[in-house]
């Protein structure tokens, strides 16, 4: 039985971990959190926050040394530069380091995606007011982000009216490297893409057309608000987008393992807006992607992290069932009440509910994608009626919020 690292046990790590273990992996979980979801699909775990390379690493070194693990990798946490370290101390299949680092920085990764010729939005760092103040001049409308956070944290999205103050230092203390860049805002659809790389070149089973409908109610956060498979976007473009994806990832050095895109269509050209060396989390990889195609990365992720070979042919979608995601966002205040899941559950079309939050929870308004408080996934005969079932689905949930 092979003996696999997975980091990350969290809620949304759960589902994957339960198949892993179906599948016959004998887990190793990492995580910093004693009651973590995901222990309780695990063999072994290892107390250790996943997100300090100085805590996680050395406790990884450790239990390494008495059950030695066979692969590595991470789940629902954006972590593949550690999952990269680890790989290379213990001699495990990986990509390389400098690859994974490019990840983990949007302005290296831009840097190296712009001399490979990959096309990314027109971007730049910025030091200073003043320099945000001259990008707004040129582009007009610009996003504003950390270049090394996540989960749109410390994002926004400005024009030259803005408060382009706020938005240098709510960027500036959102980035643990105190590093901040700004891009042209690319207006057009944007596409998330899941993809494992093999031998070099990304299949990509799994395309979501990202949901941005309050886009104008959250500004000047911007917040998604769910996702709709398969994408509507015409077979020759999802092409060009399967291929841009393809090149992004060889620019990066990335031969194997996952990749996980944040696309924009701008002008009838697609453009990379990130490229992840990691699974998703969201319930994206180890339930809307498997859901709509048939096809589990969660899996081709752990076989990858294990060195086994893998057959391209056996990662192309096997469907194409749509499957829509939507979480709630709540205006903030105190919630009151809601609906159970069983409720939610027999709404039309529902595959999939969770919710995390509890009476008297306190809601901060919609600034990111910690914001929301429960999820749904449905189906239907069409796209138009799995969105319309998973609208019905969150109204089931009956959410109360006392806004105060
Ligand atoms: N240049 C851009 N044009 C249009 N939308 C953008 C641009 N940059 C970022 N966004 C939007 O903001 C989101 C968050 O930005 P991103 O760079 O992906 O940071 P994070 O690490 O927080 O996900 C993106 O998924 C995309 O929807
Ligand atoms: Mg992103």
């Amino acid at each position: 039985m092979k003996r696999l690292l997975v980091l990350g046990g969290s809620r949304q790590a759960a589902e994957g971990l339960k198949r892993l273990k179906a599948l016959g992996f004998e887990l190793v979980v990492c995580d910093m959190d004693k009651e973590a979801p995901g222990f309780e699909f695990t063999t072994h775990r290892i107390l250790a926050s996943v997100y300090h390379a100085d805590q996680c690493i050395p406790a990884v070194l450790e239990f390494h040394a008495h059950t030695p693990i066979d692969g590595v990798m991470c789940l629902a946490c954006d972590v593949p530069h550690i999952v990269a370290r680890i790989a290379e101390k213990l001699g495990l299949p990986g990509i390389p380091v400098t690859s994974a680092d490019l990840t983990v920085n949007k302005l290296s990764m831009k840097d190296r995606f712009t001399e490979s010729g990959v096309p990314v939005p027109p971007y730049r760092a910025i030091g200073s007011l003043d320099d945000l103040k001259a990008a707004a001049a040129d582009w007009g409308r610009l996003v504003i982000k950390p270049t090394d956070s996540r989960g749109s944290k410390g994002v926004s999205l400005m024009d030259e009216q803005g408060d382009l103050a706020w938005a240098y230092d709510y960027a500036l203390t959102n980035s643990p490297g105190g590093q901040v860049m700004a891009e042209k805002y690319l207006s057009g659809p944007q596409v998330s893409t899941e993809s494992i790389v093999i031998g070099g070149e990304a299949i990509t089973p799994a395309m979501s057309d990202r949901s941005y409908e309050f886009l104008d109610r959250y500004a000047p956060f911007i917040v998604e608000n769910g996702g709709d498979m398969p994408s509507s976007l015409p077979d020759a473009m999802k092409a060009e987008i399967a291929d841009l994806v393809s090149k992004g990832a060889q620019a990066l050095g990335i031969d194997r393992g996952i990749v996980k895109g944040d696309i924009v269509v701008h002008e009838g050209r697609a453009y990379i807006i990130e490229l992840a060396a990691r699974l998703s989390g969201g319930y994206f990889c180890t339930h809307q992607i498997p859901l709509s195609t048939g096809i589990d990365l969660v899996e081709a992720s752990a076989r990858t992290a294990l060195g086994e070979a893998l057959n391209p042919l056996d990662w192309r979608e096997k469907y194409h069932r749509p499957v829509t995601t939507r979480w709630l966002i709540p205006e903030c205040g105190t919630i009151k009440s809601f609906a159970s899941a069983t409720d939610v559950m027999a709404s039309p079309g529902v595959l999939a509910f969770d919710s995390w939050c509890e009476i008297g929870d306190e809601i901060g308004g919609a600034m990111n994608a910690a914001a929301s408080v429960a999820m749904v996934q449905a189906t239907g005969n069409d796209r138009r009626q799995a969105i319309e079932n998973a609208e019905r689905a969150l109204d089931a949930f009956a959410l109360k919020v006392d806004c105060v």
